[in-house]
């Protein structure tokens, strides 16, 4: 008998045998299509990276903007096209690479980020970005908080708790305005992913946005959460560059929100600084062993680990110190040799000579 919405299907099983099964009808389709558009989300983002890294940086001038650093704008020309970029120099290496993993993580999340790459420009190594034209700081007068995409700015709230990120205030959050909506454009990533576990009592927020959302976090939210695959994560954390360490709590930190992804939602009458706190207690991933098993900070350590190897220059700090007990005690050390250390060969006198130092003292 027909199913409204399922088509019949019959399929041999391994065996041989003919079995019918219900589908529900155009599924494989959809799926495809769907595929098809994430392929291209993320070739299109790969090509607006190519095209920062090799274009040619033209007419370098200030942003307008008061900034810490030394941040200027300029033009990337390359084959016909112009972009605006953003030009940061005079940071540490270690602060321009956290800007190109969280650009990279932030569109893993399906968060609008610039596409981000570091190279040289005038001889001085440089973060180049994409620049995000038409745009308003988020806590600028104009901005209607109850116009911002929640959706958006829940995915932004996971990356900021999987990136430990402790700078999200108002001006490190841009919005566009699209139609009757703003849309939530993050920036300034450079305090994001830590080698070390966060110690912040606090995690910033633009709570002046968020003051609006009450209730748990919404349902696509909490299934965006549910599909972010751990060794997916791990990856685009290798190819940005990071190292063990970082990779490391950033996938414990993920795998902590997995668990408890209803700490991220502001919540009904909840005090701004308990919701902040709140997010700083997730991110604390130095501890993880009081909230995943064994199995899991294994899982994340085996994945943090780089798969080109062991890198001598990327000291793993922290792994040594956190890694649960191994189940099989190490073998004992070897007896320390006795006698003459430098030459074990050659007998010990017994009762003999002090050595030449002790003589000498
Ligand atoms: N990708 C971007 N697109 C547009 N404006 C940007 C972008 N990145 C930074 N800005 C502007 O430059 C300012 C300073 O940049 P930011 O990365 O926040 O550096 P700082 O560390 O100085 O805060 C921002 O507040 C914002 O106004
Ligand atoms: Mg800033």
């Amino acid at each position: 008998m027909p199913r409204a919405g399922l088509e019949k299907k019959i399929i041999k099983d391994a065996r041989g045998v003919r079995r019918t099964y219900w589908v529900r009808k155009g599924l494989p389709q959809l799926k495809r299509l769907t595929q098809a558009k994430e392929k291209a989300r993320v070739d299109d983002h790969e090509a607006r990276e190519e095209h920062l890294e090799a274009g040619t940086v033209s007419n370098i001038r200030t942003t307008g903007v008061i900034s810490m650093n030394t941040t200027k704008r300029g033009v990337v020309t390359h084959e016909g096209k112009a972009v605006e970029a953003l030009i940061k120099t005079g940071q540490r290496a270690d602060a321009l690479n956290r800007e190109v993993m969280s650009s990279k993580v932030l569109h893993l999340f399906g968060v609008e980020s610039s596409p981000t790459v570091i190279r040289t420009v005038g001889g001085r190594i440089a973060l180049v970005q994409e620049w995000k034209l038409n745009t308003l700081p988020s806590d600028h007068d104009d901005v209607d908080p109850r116009k911002v995409d929640r959706h958006i700015l829940e995915k932004m709230r996971v990356f900021d708790v999987v990136a430990a990120n402790p700078d999200r205030h108002g001006g490190n959050l841009l919005l566009r305005k699209e139609g009757d909506k703003f849309i939530p454009l993050p920036i300034d990533h450079e305090m994001a992913f830590s080698a070390h576990p966060t110690t912040r009592q606090y995690l910033a927020q633009p709570v002046g946005l968020t003051q609006w959302h009450e209730g748990p976090l919404l349902p696509e939210t909490k299934k965006m959460i549910a599909a972010i695959r751990p060794e997916v994560l791990a990856k685009t954390l290798h190819k940005a560059g990071g190292n063990e360490d970082q990779i490391y709590l950033a996938l414990t930190r993920l795998a902590i929100v997995k668990k408890r992804p209803d700490d991220l939602a502001q919540g009904d009458m909840e005090t701004v600084s308990g919701f902040k706190q709140r997010l700083a207690d997730l991110c604390r991933a130095g501890a993880p062993e009081s909230i995943l098993t064994p199995a899991e900070i294994l899982e994340a350590r085996n994945l943090s680990q780089d798969p080109e190897g062991p890198n001598p220059r990327k000291k793993p700090l922290w792994l040594a110190r956190i890694s649960p007990p191994s189940p099989t005690p190490p073998p004992a050390p070897p007896p320390p040799p006795r006698g003459n250390t430098l030459n074990p060969n050659k007998p010990v006198k017994k009762g003999g000579r002090p050595s030449t130092l002790k003589r000498k003292l």
